[in-house]
């Protein structure tokens, strides 16, 4: 997607060889118009799935969810990484563990948002070594739902969640693919494809 390539370009800062901030537009402050146009693009990547619910992970992948939810016409379940004071159902519950950070989280949904017969469509923000899409897919499956696919707004494509998730068969769609952070620049996957044409 050129608009969030450039987006990533001009406002990302690269700070490390594997960490790219992207906190103007996504992971802190929100750029809504580029929202809305990221949920417009996984709406038509996504749009022939039969998709019924989107299920994402609280904080960042709310904002491109609830987008592909308004284009979509369907309802945006984010699990959470804290108990809630109202959650008080049945909870389904998935562990997730970031490298990033080093720990381990409980991430948990209520139970009755997600149906056996729901077709449900992950989305988050970053997917890096693919941990929390890995804890939502157990969830969606410990609901007895089926997952549709996998809708990421930054791929980080020298990670292995990318690679990881296609392996078992999973249909992931990254609106960005980055190559590399390396010497501080940010290079992407389709960038190789154009030097080579
Ligand atoms: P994984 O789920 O793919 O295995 O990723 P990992 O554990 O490494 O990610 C932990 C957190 O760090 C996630 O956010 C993820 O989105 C974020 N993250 C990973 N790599 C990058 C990166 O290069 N840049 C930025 N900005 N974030 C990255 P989180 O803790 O769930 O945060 P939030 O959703 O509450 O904002």
């Amino acid at each position: 997607m050129e608009l969030l390539q450039n987006k990533i370009l001009e406002e990302g800062k690269v700070l490390s060889e594997s960490v790219l901030k992207v906190d103007s537009f996504l992971n802190h402050q929100i750029d809504p118009k580029l929202m809305l146009e990221i949920g417009e693009e996984f709406a038509r990547l996504f749009t022939t799935e039969g998709i019924t619910k989107i299920l994402t992970l609280e904080s960042s992948g709310i904002a491109p969810s609830v987008m592909t939810g308004l284009k979509l016409g369907i309802p945006v379940i984010f699990a959470r990484k804290r108990k809630s004071l109202t959650l008080t159902d049945d909870l389904l519950t998935a562990n997730v563990y970031s490298y990033t950070k080093q720990e381990s989280n409980e991430i948990s949904i209520s139970n009755k948002f997600i149906q056996p017969e729901d077709c449900v469509l992950i989305i988050d923000d970053f997917l890096a070594n693919g941990e929390a899409a890995l804890g939502l897919i157990d969830l969606v499956t410990q609901a007895k739902a089926t997952v549709a696919g996998i809708g990421i707004v930054i791929e980080k494509s020298f990670q292995v969640g990318g690679q990881k998730l296609r392996e078992q068969g999973w249909r992931v769609e990254s609106l960005a693919r980055v190559e590399s952070l390396s010497n501080g620049k940010v290079t992407f996957v389709n960038d190789k494809v154009e030097e080579t044409i």
